[in-house]
């Protein structure tokens, strides 16, 4: 196992969204550097199949191991449902990794027992019943109704929130019988937090809406603490793209609160 506390994170998603989870960590801990890798040329992973996102996310932690990352965060539902237990067995040693599904499973057994919870995602997660199933490991109490919202992902990508067009989506896909008096809804994809005010006041600021990337931010800082792995120099981070537009560029604000420099890094050779 790397033993380096000042090697790198690596970070991964479809795209941008896992922009969502790598900006919870620089937050919680400032001094980590990151690798984040947007998998663009291949984007959206929601629609993909199991074997595809496998073959995608090995090819990844090759990029992200080359680069001597002491953790692999898998910060994408699709993927974490798909790869998580292969991408462990790959790795074999070489970096912990970590997917954004157990941390909000463990939190949500612990402080919602007996409550009933809504979950939005993508095809790939909705179908994979990965939420229910491990809910069920840890608790029975907890009623799961799981709805596949397939457009959300591309209307955040496009930059189409907060307008009449994501009111109406949404409003769409929440109206769903399955959602009246659930207690808390969980955002089961890391593009969602964009949207997560706009589903606030569509439940009228009544339920809770849960977003993971604090959650996987602070199951990180527990994994590197446990393993005296916290970095405490300054950090440099780098944001590789497998296929490069000017639009993503300029979308890294939306998802990492600022601009980042993305460089173009083929997935296949
Ligand atoms: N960010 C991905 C997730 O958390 C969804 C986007 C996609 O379909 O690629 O599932």
């Amino acid at each position: 196992m790397v033993k380096n506390p000042c090697s790198p994170i690596g970070v991964f998603d479809s795209g941008i969204g896992g922009l969502t989870v790598a900006h919870a960590i620089t937050k919680l801990l400032p001094n980590e550097s990151l690798v984040y890798f947007g998998d663009t040329a291949h984007l959206p992973y929601g629609d993909k199949s199991e074997a595809a996102i496998q073959a995608y996310s090995i090819k990844i932690a090759d990029v992200l191991l080359s680069r001597g990352c002491k953790v692999i965060v898998i910060a994408c539902n699709s993927a974490s449902s798909a790869s998580y237990e292969l991408l462990k067995e790959y790795v074999n040693k070489q970096a912990h990794v970590i997917n954004v599904i157990d941390p909000m499973v463990t939190w949500v057994a612990s402080h919602l027992a007996g409550k009933k919870i809504g979950l939005i995602g993508t095809k790939r997660t909705i179908q994979s019943g990965i939420y229910s199933r491990k809910l069920k490991e840890i608790t029975e109490s907890i009623t799961l109704s799981s709805l596949a919202t397939p457009l959300l992902a591309p209307m955040i990508e496009e930059g189409y929130f907060n307008n009449k067009i994501s009111h109406d989506l949404i409003e769409e896909y929440l109206q769903n019988k399955m959602f009246e008096n659930i207690d808390a809804l969980i955002l089961a994809c890391t593009h969602y937090p964009l949207i997560k005010s706009e589903i606030e006041s569509y439940f009228k600021n009544t339920i809770n809406i849960l977003d993971s990337s604090e959650i996987v931010a602070l199951a990180l800082k527990d994994l590197l603490v446990s393993n005296n792995l916290l970095s405490h120099s300054p950090p440099s981070h780098s944001f590789l793209v497998s296929d490069y537009t000017e639009s993503f560029e300029a979308s890294t604000q939306l998802f990492f609160g600022k601009i980042v420099r993305l460089q173009k890094h083929p997935l296949w050779n």
